[in-house]
């Protein structure tokens, strides 16, 4: 059978953003009443002013969500510290032996069958599966987790109707409030007993803040890393040597990561509101104005990375927007990066000969804010588990 052209992110206007940076970077879309950012340096102006360009309530697409991602500071800081002294790099480090175990889970499922749909089968699972582990959810509540965090994020092509989101919406609410209580009676050696202990300036998270952040995991941590997996996987089938390489030499792995990021990036960009009139670019942008950075666009510009299209694993320096910049600079960019960089070397090492199926079209997540496929399914030789 003749291959069918394919090239699964054609939607993604690479010639129209290389336009834009030179003709009109910074560039006022009526559409949006607001700006799109098409450069590298605008963008990191942009997000490197929380003062003049704002954060809060601006999720575009989104409901507004009280969780430090949409605040601006001092709140933002406030929240932010008490979190990260428990979301460590650290801590994420020690998530290997799980992260391993459950890459394997996943792969001993398919192996026998010598085919499957990354994104079914591997891209959704691994993300949810280690979120739910660090929110101490056991393995007989996992399923259920797993749909009411489809729903709430709408992720994994589920289509619920408004009720049934509400209904999932609450049942996550009252499942955690419940956990959380069960943890203040008795803290275990946990994520949550020790969000719940820790404190700033005598400052600790409350049950609703608590309950925020177990959200903002899923919201920002799930889908994300989802279509990291499955972006490598199509990546791997565009240029199969690449994948070749890095079972030679695993040790390329994190650049390959950064590369995909780079060159993928599953989260499209960021969006702010100017707090004040000012200027950027030479344009003058009005107080109340939306600002987007195009991460895809900036992640291209040829003033920081030099031959832009030309994929690289050895690109150094990375310094891609992909995980954004500055004060709200992504919490979890360490637990995406592990889980993508074990979850890839493994599936590399136990599948050989991955082809993808020429015969199912891909079907690109239909998405201004996120780059994906939603199915890629693929056939492979399974090596025996060492
Ligand atoms: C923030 C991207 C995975 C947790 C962000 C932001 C971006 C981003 C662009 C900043 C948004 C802004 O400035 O408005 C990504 C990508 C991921 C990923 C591309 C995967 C490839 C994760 C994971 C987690 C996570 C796995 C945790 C489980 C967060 C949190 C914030 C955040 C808590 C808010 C930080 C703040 O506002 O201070 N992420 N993310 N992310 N991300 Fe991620």
């Amino acid at each position: 059978m003749s291959e069918t052209p394919y090239r699964p992110f054609a939607h993604v206007p690479l010639a129209v953003f290389r336009q834009m940076r030179q003709q009109d970077p910074v560039h006022f879309d009526p559409r949006m009443h607001g700006w799109a950012v098409f450069r590298y340096d605008d963008a990191q102006y942009v997000l490197s002013h929380p003062q003049l360009f704002s954060s809060e309530a601006i999720l575009p697409g989104q409901p507004h969500l009280p969780s430090f991602l949409g605040m601006d500071d001092p709140r933002h800081r406030k929240l932010r510290n008490i979190v990260s002294q428990v979301f460590t790099p650290r801590m994420i480090e020690q998530l290997t032996p799980q992260i391993t175990a459950v890459v394997h889970q996943l792969l001993d499922q398919v192996a026998p069958q010598g085919h499957m749909d990354v994104i079914r089968d591997f891209a959704y699972p691994l993300p949810i599966t280690i979120i739910a582990g660090l929110l101490g959810v056991p393995a007989e509540d996992q399923d259920t987790f797993r749909s009411w965090s489809d729903s709430l994020t709408a992720a994994n092509g589920t289509n619920d109707t408004p009720e049934a989101r509400a209904t999932n919406a609450q049942s996550f609410q009252d499942y955690f409030l419940q956990k959380l209580s069960e943890r203040r009676r008795q803290p275990q050696q946990d994520l949550m007993s020790r969000l719940i202990n820790a404190e700033v300036d005598g400052e600790k998270l409350s049950d609703e803040e608590l309950l925020e952040f177990c959200r903002l995991l899923l919201i920002a941590g799930y889908e994300t890393t989802a279509n990291l997996l499955g972006n490598a996987f199509v990546c791997f089938d565009q240029y199969p040597e690449v994948a070749e390489k890095l079972r030679q030499h695993p040790e390329f792995m994190p650049g390959a990561v950064e590369e995909i990021l780079r060159c993928f990036p599953s989260v499209a960009g960021d969006t702010r509101v100017a707090l004040e009139d000012t200027t950027l670019g030479g344009k003058q942008i009005q107080k109340h104005q939306v600002v987007s950075v195009v991460a895809t666009s900036a992640n291209y510009d040829e003033s920081q990375f030099p031959d832009p299209e030309r994929f690289d694993i050895h690109r150094d320096p990375n310094r891609h927007l992909t995980f954004g910049y500055g004060v709200h600079f992504c919490l979890g960019a360490p637990l995406a990066r592990l889980e993508a960089r074990i979850g890839l070397t493994i599936a590399l090492r136990r599948l050989q000969n991955i082809q993808r199926d020429p015969g199912q079209p891909i079907e690109p997540v239909q998405s201004p804010f996120i780059i994906g496929v939603r199915n890629f399914p693929i056939t492979f030789t399974a090596t025996a588990h060492e």
